[in-house]
Parts: C-alpha cells; structure tokens; sequence
C-alpha cells in the first residue's frame, strides 16, 4: 500500500494503530511492514502516489481525487475516508471576480488538468502557470491574478488576503487499488477494506 507523505499520514497512521496495524517509518525508510505483517507500506510524496498504484508497485494507495484526477489514470475507489475532505476553489485577491471571461485568464495552480478542464467548460480562454506549493504567493507577488487550489479551514487564503471567488469541487480522499491487482487480490483487498470501514465506525 501507498501512503503519502504530509497531511494526510499522521490521520492514517493514527487509524491503523488504533485497529493493531500499526507501523512506523525508522531512520527516513521509506518502506515498512504493518505490526500484523499483512502489509508492505511505501511511504511516498502525495502527487507521486498514483503513479506507484498504476504502475503496479503498490496495489493500493490512500489519497485524495485531486491527485487522482490529475494524474490521469483510471483506477477503482473502494472507499472514501470521512477525513481529509477539501474544496478545490479558484481564488483572488478580494474583490477580483471573473467578470470579462472572454479575457483570458491567468491561473497559477497545483492541479493544471483540473484547471485547463474547468474552465475550457467554461469557455473561457486560460493561461495556466504550474506551480509546486506556495500557490497563494501567485496573486500577491504579482505572477498570476488567480489560483486554483484547494482550500481545507481557509487560514491559507485569509492570511494572504485572498478569498474564494467560486468552489470548483468537494475533493474527498479515497482507498484506491490497481484494477488488475484487485482482480487477483479481490479477498484480501475486501477483507481490508471491510476492517477499515469497521475501524471507521
Ligand atoms: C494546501 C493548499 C493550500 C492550503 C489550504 O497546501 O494547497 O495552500 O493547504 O489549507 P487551509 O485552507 O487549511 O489553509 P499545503 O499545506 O499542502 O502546502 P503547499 O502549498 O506547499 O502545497
């Protein structure tokens, strides 16, 4: 299974513990076992983690649907996760609307295939700067007026003095398998996931 690194980690890390499949990650490794044994965990960067699930490499991951879309691949959703869940939200400086949408528009963004789709729906034309992090720096420096980007408390925006123009989509985080690895696996995989939902409550 893959497990990402960052936000989400400590919340799963805390939910297999509870459920006796605890783990930990020694000395900056990078692989460990569960403490029954039953799983290999790959501890990976988030935007990273599709990757390994498409490729095979873990038949598992744990991550949310705005990695997922980005990535492009096509995998199955066995279960969402009642944590995690954000908003994929294009933002501005206050008081910035999307008024003229025949301009094209200037969008830095974490997720450019989710952003080049949205607004090519839209019809309106965009220029799309990928950035890695930091995102809110775009508007307030001065590199592009807009973002897109996801937005959890909304600390992020306010302390940057940006606000949400329009929330774009609910992203919630999700089990996802590798469909050939859980075609061979199918038992395994639902016993797992049935203890998972179980641990849920
Ligand atoms: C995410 C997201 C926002 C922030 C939103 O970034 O891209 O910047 O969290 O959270 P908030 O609404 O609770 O403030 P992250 O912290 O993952 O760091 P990054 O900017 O380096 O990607």
């Amino acid at each position: 299974m893959g497990l990402p690194k960052g936000r989400l980690f400590e919340t799963v890390s805390d939910l297999f513990e509870k459920g006796g499949m605890g783990f930990s990650f020694e000395n900056r490794k990078l692989m460990a076992k569960d403490a029954t044994g039953t799983l290999n965990i790959f501890l990976v960067k988030n935007a990273d983690l599709p990757t390994y699930v498409n490729y095979g490499i873990a038949g598992l991951g744990i991550c949310g649907e705005d990695v997922i879309y980005e990535s492009g691949y096509r995998f199955y959703k066995l279960l969402s996760f009642p944590f995690g869940s954000t908003k994929m939200c294009l933002a501005a400086k206050k008081g910035y609307t999307l008024e003229d949408s025949r301009k094209q528009v200037k969008v830095a963004t974490k997720f450019p295939r989710f952003t080049r789709t949205y607004f090519h729906a839209q019809g309106i034309p965009v220029e799309i700067i990928k950035l890695n992090g930091s995102v809110e720096l775009g508007p307030i420096t001065g590199l592009a007026p807009y973002i897109v980007d996801l937005v959890e408390t909304g600390s992020t925006l306010k302390a940057n003095n940006l606000e949400i123009i329009e929330e774009l989509a609910d992203i919630q985080v999700y089990m996802i398998a590798n469909p050939s690895y859980y075609k061979l696996h199918y038992q395994e995989i639902n016993r797992l996931t049935e203890w998972i939902k179980k641990e849920l409550g």
